[in-house]
């Protein structure tokens, strides 16, 4: 049996003008995908995890057909995303995470009608496939389905984004971003909406940047960082692949850009810094004996004039795996 999606060497090239100044502008080629290669099956879900800008969307789009690839190729069941875009386009639901392109004068009933008109779906059936797919994604639920897409609430427009993905009943979803910007509950329907999905044998590539998503829902991941694949498998063997790595977590009050580089400095590591939502910057160390540097963080942070408020030692996460081959 042929993968649901195969893609091999993809490399596109943006060419964009950036403004300097008032009138001059210099032509600047932005190398969104530099070399993508991976496959998706029937049965299972497969996510592109990475950064802002990795590449991700880019990589969506050509698949859908809406991209022209510079060089390499992509199939979907077998068809060529450039040569049999129509046949492409039969077999795909799509997803995007910003451009949903509904009529927010209509219903979200009448939205998926006008769509599913638009796919070809015959009359008949519909006005059934509609209330089908509301269901799934339970905007019945929410009492959403005859209210107007103006008055949807991001999670609603979420819902209907992904039903209509599977009017179509297509055997290959292409999911950008799904969850984007949804509270808990919602952010779980649709992960278990899609895992169920896969159970049934669709494929489905699902891009998030958020490691913990992706390692709840993806059977397999394929981390992009600045258009390149840097690793990819299961979350437990890309965990494996760093199995003596642990991770120094230490967590400052609000310390400067130049005390983080003093006290990387006295540590001789670079740590990567990140603001948690409770107000702290946390450093972060991967090393292979935290009791070899623990002496000198600590020394490091105190002569920098701070207090370490928390320390943990773990682990690695599957953020930390990215961290790891993203920086080689
Ligand atoms: N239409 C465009 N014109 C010029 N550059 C673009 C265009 N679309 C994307 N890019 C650039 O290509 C790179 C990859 O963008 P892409 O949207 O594929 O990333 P992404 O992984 O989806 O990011 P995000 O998580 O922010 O959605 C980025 O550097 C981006 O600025
Ligand atoms: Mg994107």
């Amino acid at each position: 049996m042929t993968s649901a999606i195969v893609v091999r060497g993809l490399v596109k090239r943006y060419v964009t003008r950036e403004r300097r100044g008032l009138i001059r502008s210099v032509k600047r080629v932005v190398e969104a995908l530099r070399g993508v290669s991976f496959e998706v099956r029937h049965g299972e879900v497969v996510g592109l995890l990475g950064p802002n800008g990795a590449g991700k969307t880019t990589t969506v789009k050509i698949i859908a057909t809406l991209l022209l690839p510079d060089e390499g190729e992509a199939y979907v069941e077998g068809f060529d995303v450039v040569r049999d875009a129509k046949e492409v386009r039969k077999r795909i639901g799509l997803l995007l995470s910003v451009e949903k392109g509904f009529y927010g004068k209509l219903t979200g009933r009448e939205n998926l009608e006008y769509f599913g008109a638009l796919y070809g779906i015959p009359r008949s059936v519909l006005r059934k496939r509609v209330e089908e797919v509301m269901k799934l994604v339970e905007l019945d639920r929410l009492g959403a389905v005859d209210r107007l897409y103006e008055e949807y609430s991001l999670g609603m427009k979420a819902r209907l984004g992904l039903a209509r993905a599977l009017l179509k009943d297509p055997p290959v979803l292409l999911l950008d971003e799904p969850t984007l910007g949804l509270d808990p509950p919602s952010a779980r329907r649709i992960r278990s909406l899609v895992k169920e999905l896969a159970r049934q044998g669709k494929a489905v590539l699902y891009t998030t940047h958020n490691m913990f998503e992706a390692e709840i829902v993806c059977d397999r991941v394929l981390l992009i960082n600045r258009g390149v694949i840097v690793a990819q498998g299961t979350p437990d063997e890309l965990k494996a692949r760093i199995p003596s790595m642990r991770t120094i977590r230490v967590y400052l009050r609000g310390a400067t850009p130049r005390d983080v580089e003093r006290i990387a400095g006295a540590v001789g590591l670079k740590p990567s810094v990140e603001n948690d939502e409770e107000g702290f910057t946390v450093l972060k160390f991967m090393v292979r004996r935290p009791e070899e540097v623990l002496d000198d963080i600590v020394k490091g942070v105190s002569s920098a004039g701070y207090e370490i408020a928390r320390l943990r030692i773990d682990e690695p996460t599957l953020e930390d795996v990215f961290l790891y081959f993203a920086s080689r």
